[in-house]
């Protein structure tokens, strides 16, 4: 078979499925950051205003589920070595951004659902299922929710996009394997 349609990671490639997570989570997370962002400048009385919340929340949901997923699937399949030809320190740098942004990947859900939940009310998934609320209403884990939410979605999106920076300098200066190994190159 060929080495780009392996399910696992090789020593030298991400599998198919780890792409796929990658790629899904990358994609869900852009969106989600600007849906957030468009839904905190809408007033009470945009058609919107609610709609949007019960979209935020639900897909955080999914997404949290998608990192719950990737988690499992990394402990089955380890990561691949980094590419060769990266200097020490390009190696420590990726390993620790790359770490970060897995925390994150639970932070900003984790911190989601306790906003979300923090009046008792559970979060509605399209109306097929609900997940309950199940800490308690205090006004101090509400408000120190909300500040971990922003923090970490902020924090996140900038150490993102320099992963992303990073990715495509490998990709067309230095023109090694970096983003091929994760994509179909
Ligand atoms: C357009 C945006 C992005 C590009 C071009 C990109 C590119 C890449 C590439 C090329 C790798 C493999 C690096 C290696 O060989 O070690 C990688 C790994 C990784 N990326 Fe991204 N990435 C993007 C967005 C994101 C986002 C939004 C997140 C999470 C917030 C993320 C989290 C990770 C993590 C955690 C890894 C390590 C492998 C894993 O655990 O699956 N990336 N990315």
């Amino acid at each position: 078979m060929s080495t780009n349609l392996k399910l696992l990671n090789t020593r030298d490639r991400f599998g198919l499925v780890s792409r796929f997570f990658h790629w899904t989570l990358a994609v869900l997370i852009f969106g989600m950051v600007a849906l957030g962002v468009y839904m905190v400048g809408l007033t009470y009385y945009d058609p919107w205003y609610n709609r949007s919340e019960v979209i935020h929340k639900a897909v955080g949901i999914v997404g949290a589920t998608l990192v719950l997923a990737k988690l499992v699937w990394s402990w089955f399949s380890p990561l691949p070595d980094h590419e060769p030809g990266l200097r020490p320190w390009e190696r420590m740098a990726a390993g620790v951004v790359q770490r970060i942004l897995v925390g994150l990947m639970i932070v900003m859900p984790v911190s989601g659902y306790i906003v979300s939940t923090s009046a008792g009310a559970p979060v509605d998934l399209f109306g097929l299922a609900q997940v309950p609320a199940l800490l308690p209403k205090w006004v101090w884990l509400r408000d120190a929710a909300i500040q971990v939410h922003f923090v970490s979605v902020y924090g996140g999106m900038a150490l993102a996009l320099l992963h992303a920076a990073a990715a495509l300098k490998h990709h067309f200066i230095n023109q090694d394997n970096t983003l091929r190994r994760m994509t179909w190159g």
